[in-house]
């Protein structure tokens, strides 16, 4: 299942991954948006981060996989298109590339950068932050785990790609891109309710190959393995990400 197929629902992400555009000033940082840019917002989700590039005076569009993220960006005004990231066919227009929480949906890297350098002007700017290596590591070895105990194979189920800042950095190379910087940084990040609520918003492919009467009860099981790992005292839920940011330039 890739991010076009995972069932989005505008109200359920606000709840469990409001976190996710709070979190994401860094990159924005990083990209220092310029008044009058043209940017493209690759990934944009609900629009929170795109309507920041709109108050920073760029001119931007976003472009997302999932028609109901699409529909709540529109809702906030903004020139937001049903896209698949892979087959980005927009060619010499924009200052710069964004996109936040995104890319490790895109499971064709080569496909994506590539559609990223030809919509960049040459010299145009490529930044980003997505999970890398090691992301959510716990929460993928459980739902591995107690999948297999149930015969399923959920490592072929994962519809995430998490490279490490070498691997990422060879794919801009090889496309035409100069990498400025490319690092992996933890980012614990708190939970709004346990596991289970983030499972619900974004790992429902592993749970698509489980009969739909066993899936509570294999829910609840993950929920329990992780306890222990991802669980304070208190009852407040931490989920182990570890972010890969980056800055490129299109080369020529
Ligand atoms: C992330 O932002 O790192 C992420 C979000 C959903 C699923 C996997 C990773």
């Amino acid at each position: 299942m890739s991010r076009e197929s995972q069932d989005w629902q505008p109200d359920r992400y606000q709840q469990h991954a409001g976190f996710v555009a709070v979190l994401g000033t860094p990159v924005l940082d990083l990209l220092a948006p310029q008044p009058g840019e043209r940017i493209l917002d690759l990934g944009c989700g609900d629009g929170v981060l795109t309507e920041k590039l709109v108050a920073a005076g760029c001119q931007v569009i976003g472009v997302d996989a999932g028609p109901d993220m699409i529909a709540a960006a529109r809702a906030r005004g903004l020139d937001a298109r049903v896209v698949d990231g892979h087959a980005l066919a927009f060619s010499n227009e924009f200052d710069a590339v964004f996109s936040n929480a995104a890319l490790h949906w895109m499971t064709r890297p080569a496909e994506v950068v590539a559609g990223v350098h030809r919509a960049l002007r040459p010299g145009g700017r490529f930044v980003a932050e997505f999970g890398g290596h090691g992301n959510v590591a716990a929460i993928r070895t459980a739902l591995i785990a107690v999948l297999a105990r149930h015969g399923v194979d959920g490592a072929a189920l994962s519809p995430w790609y998490f490279p490490t800042p070498d691997e990422y950095g060879a794919v801009l190379r090889e496309a035409g891109f100069a990498v400025h910087s490319a690092e992996l940084i933890p980012r614990p990040t708190p939970l709004p309710t346990d596991v289970g609520g983030w499972m619900d918003t974004f790992a429902d492919s592993f749970f698509a190959a489980v009969p739909a009467q066993d899936r509570a009860s294999l829910r609840a099981e993950v929920v329990d393995l992780l306890r222990s790992v991802l669980c304070d005292s208190e009852g407040r839920w931490t989920a182990d990400y570890v972010r890969l940011r980056f800055s490129a330039s299109r080369s020529a």
